[in-house]
């Protein structure tokens, strides 16, 4: 029976926050990564989930989050580029921080660790390298690797007590210490020649479209009580490589904070929700691998959002290693939940995560709000049930609804 029909033998999840209804049993379906993993069905507390425009994803990702937030966790979303998670923030009482060209919050990136001056030191380097591979469009060269890194330490020693920020470090770039330059067997005009590249790349970020956003000491500083912190996008604009940018520098601000002020937070959730469109950066995705793996320690879950999981193949050619990388992602989410998904990606999807045939046929036919839950060893099909309170925060279809006094889309009158 269980290999004619294996979605009717698991028994059901009963602990962790109610998600809904078993389609197949009736029965309620609940969900907590961390219980999970303390029961040895999961390896990792880690989750994906894919599906089609408008199928109820981050419905049910809101849902998970403010449930958790009654059982006492924490959520971080460290980019939210649609603007639709303020209100769920509100209505928990966390904390939302806009950003965007011409909003008054700015964090910093490099506010980093104080306890360890090398271990910030390196924290501060990967991200600046990152940042300047994804403005550059390619790998470092060692030369200006060594510049960067000369340049973060002049940064960090001329500012006296304060943190570093980014302009300091393009100062040190234009201007490089003659002493650390010898130290490294180079002229202080070579250095400068060798940073050339990076003041471009990194200029991006103080005079550019990102222009005082990550380019000063932080305003905001991150409260440890939150049961929620928001950092709102929206107002960024369309493009990719900013929001890529954007979402670099604020989740390497929001890692720090989190760790710096909470080491003992506890079980926390971050959120990437619309990750698809940040998925072609490779060095942003190295560094989402590197908390992947850490999430065991940190007590952290990531929950990735796609459309199909073939936005992960977007991020480099075939055998490149940043496609390695996103594979290792799914590789590394325990949890895989697929909503609604196009004919055109099935093979790939049934391949991608061992699906039977009946699965497989299954996944076109899903209704919005219901998705294949496949967890090792187990498939659950699950209806998500929203409460009506939850409904009317986490409602993103205003705009495509016609208002019937004016017969526009927009606000509904009743
Ligand atoms: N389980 C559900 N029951 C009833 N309504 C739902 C359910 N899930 C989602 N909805 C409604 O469907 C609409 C779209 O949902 P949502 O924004 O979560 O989709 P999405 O998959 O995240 O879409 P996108 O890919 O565009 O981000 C929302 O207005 C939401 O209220
Ligand atoms: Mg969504």
């Amino acid at each position: 029976m269980a290999g004619a029909y294996p979605f009717l033998t698991p028994p059901a999840l009963e602990v962790g926050t109610y998600v809904g209804t078993d389609a197949l049993t009736g029965e309620p379906f609940s969900f907590d990564p961390w219980a999970l993993y303390a029961a040895g069905i999961v390896t990792n507390p880690n989750m994906v989930l894919a599906g089609v425009i408008g199928q109820g994803k981050s419905a049910l990702a809101k849902s998970l989050a403010v449930r958790s937030i009654a059982a006492g966790r924490r959520v971080y979303v460290p980019g939210d580029p649609k603007g639709e998670w303020a209100p769920v923030a509100d209505a928990v009482g966390g904390v939302v921080v806009r950003l965007g060209p011409g909003l008054p919050a700015r964090i910093n990136p490099l506010d980093s660790t104080g306890t360890n001056p090398a271990v910030a030191h390196g924290d501060r380097l990967r991200l600046l390298t990152s940042l300047a591979e994804t403005t550059l469009g390619r790998g470092l060269r060692p030369a200006e690797h060594s510049a960067l890194d000369a340049a973060l330490t002049t940064a960090e020693t001329g500012t006296r007590g304060a943190l570093p920020t980014i302009p300091a470090v393009v100062d040190a770039l234009l201007a490089p210490d003659p002493g650390l330059s010898m130290r490294d067997g180079a002229t202080a005009s070579a250095r400068a020649a060798d940073g050339g590249d990076l003041i471009h790349g990194l200029r991006r970020l103080i005079r550019g479209d990102l222009a005082g956003m990550f380019d000063g000491p932080s305003t905001q500083h991150l409260d440890p009580g939150a049961p929620m912190v928001v950092l709102d996008l929206s107002r960024l604009g369309a493009s990719d490589d900013a929001l890529t940018l954007a979402m670099t520098c604020a989740s390497a601000w929001l890692e720090t904070a989190a760790t710096e002020s909470t080491p003992e937070a506890g079980p926390r959730w971050i959120i990437y929700d619309e990750a698809w469109r940040v998925l072609r950066s490779a060095p942003l995705v190295r560094r989402m691998q590197a908390q992947w793996k850490l999430s065991r320690a940190y007590g952290t879950a990531n929950l990735l959002i796609l459309h199909r999981l073939s936005d992960l193949d977007a991020v480099g050619a075939t055998g490149s290693e940043a496609r390695a990388l996103a594979q290792g992602l799914l590789a590394d989410c325990s949890t895989r939940v697929i909503y609604r998904q196009e004919p055109d990606q099935l093979t790939a999807t049934a391949t991608a995560l061992g699906l039977t045939s009946t699965e497989r046929s299954l996944l076109t036919a899903l209704p919005r709000g219901t998705g294949l839950w496949k967890l090792p060893g187990r498939s659950h099909v699950v209806h998500h049930r929203l409460h009506p309170d939850e409904a009317d925060v986490f409602d993103t279809d205003t705009a495509m609804r016609t208002n019937p006094t004016t017969g526009h889309p927009g606000e509904v009158q009743s």
